[in-house]
């Protein structure tokens, strides 16, 4: 496991001088750390605006829906040490491909953390970077592969299993990661209809990338937080999920959603 980018900022105009830095290194390293300083939720959106203005996220200060939640993860209960999973691993609403709907990044603002050193830990695992370290032929098929799932009653959602990347273009693994195996679905997206054989070889794919993303520690970034924190991740490749260990009481952030189009008129038909 390794640990995210971190980027030292000492004020709010500290960090404004710095976004050109700050968005390189998004797109390189998918998540970045402003540390250093403590922003107000005024602030944050501040960050957020003239980040969007910088890499072509909404909202940009001039348009965009500006989706703002505080989270503590009270909601869930019972005892979860540091080093188990609280939050469970999934992919931000990977059931749409709606572009107007589809979460690409986050802004979190950590701005209460008194909870002790490493526990609250949020991990991450690049799903463009995992899916490019696969075996070509595994590549092919979750390429040519749509997705059907349903989930605790809801659905079923239909989402082409390999995105495209709205910044870079690349390809991206988008899958349920919290969606069994009997309640997934495949079909291919053009050309020959799948085998039987090809659809179950690409359900255990799935199922195997699934456990790979949520369990193998190797390919997983740990951010250990420190009050004040803003964190700058790409939600459309960052599979991720929260450590326990604290109380909610103690662990407090701000997160703004960040979208690759402008769905602040609601006009989100694609
Ligand atoms: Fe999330």
């Amino acid at each position: 496991m390794t640990s995210p980018e971190i980027v030292e900022v000492s004020s709010l105009a500290d960090i404004m001088s710095r976004m050109g830095d700050i968005v390189d290194k998004f797109l390189e390293k998918t998540v970045v750390v402003a540390r250093g300083a403590s922003f107000t939720l005024e602030e944050q959106i501040q960050v957020l605006n003239f980040f969007g203005e910088t890499i072509g996220t909404y909202p940009n200060g001039s348009a965009g829906r500006l989706d703002i939640y505080t989270e503590n993860h009270s909601r869930l209960s019972g005892e979860v040490s540091k080093d188990e999973v609280l939050v469970s691993w999934h992919l931000e609403h990977v059931e749409t491909d709606n572009p107007y709907e589809v979460i690409v990044g986050g802004l979190w603002n950590m701005y209460k953390f008194s909870a002790s050193p490493g526990s609250g830990n949020t991990y991450f695992v690049d799903t463009a970077k995992f899916l490019a370290s696969l075996p070509k032929e595994h590549q092919d098929l979750l390429r040519d592969s749509v997705l059907t799932w349903s989930l605790g009653g809801n659905g079923p959602y239909v989402v082409p299993t390999v995105g495209v990347h709205w910044k870079t273009g690349e390809e991206v693994l988008r899958i349920p990661l919290n969606a069994p195996k009997h309640n997934m679905q495949v079909a291919n997206l053009e050309g020959d209809p799948f085998t039987e054989d090809s659809k179950n070889a690409l359900l255990d794919l799935i199922e195997h990338c699934i456990g790979e993303i949520t369990t193998n520690e190797e390919i997983r970034v740990v951010h250990q937080w420190q009050e004040g924190d803003l964190v700058f991740v790409d939600l459309y490749k960052n599979a991720h999920a929260v450590a326990g260990g604290f109380d909610p009481e103690d662990r407090e952030f701000t997160g703004i959603w960040m979208y690759s189009r402008d769905n602040q008129a609601g006009s989100n038909d694609t």
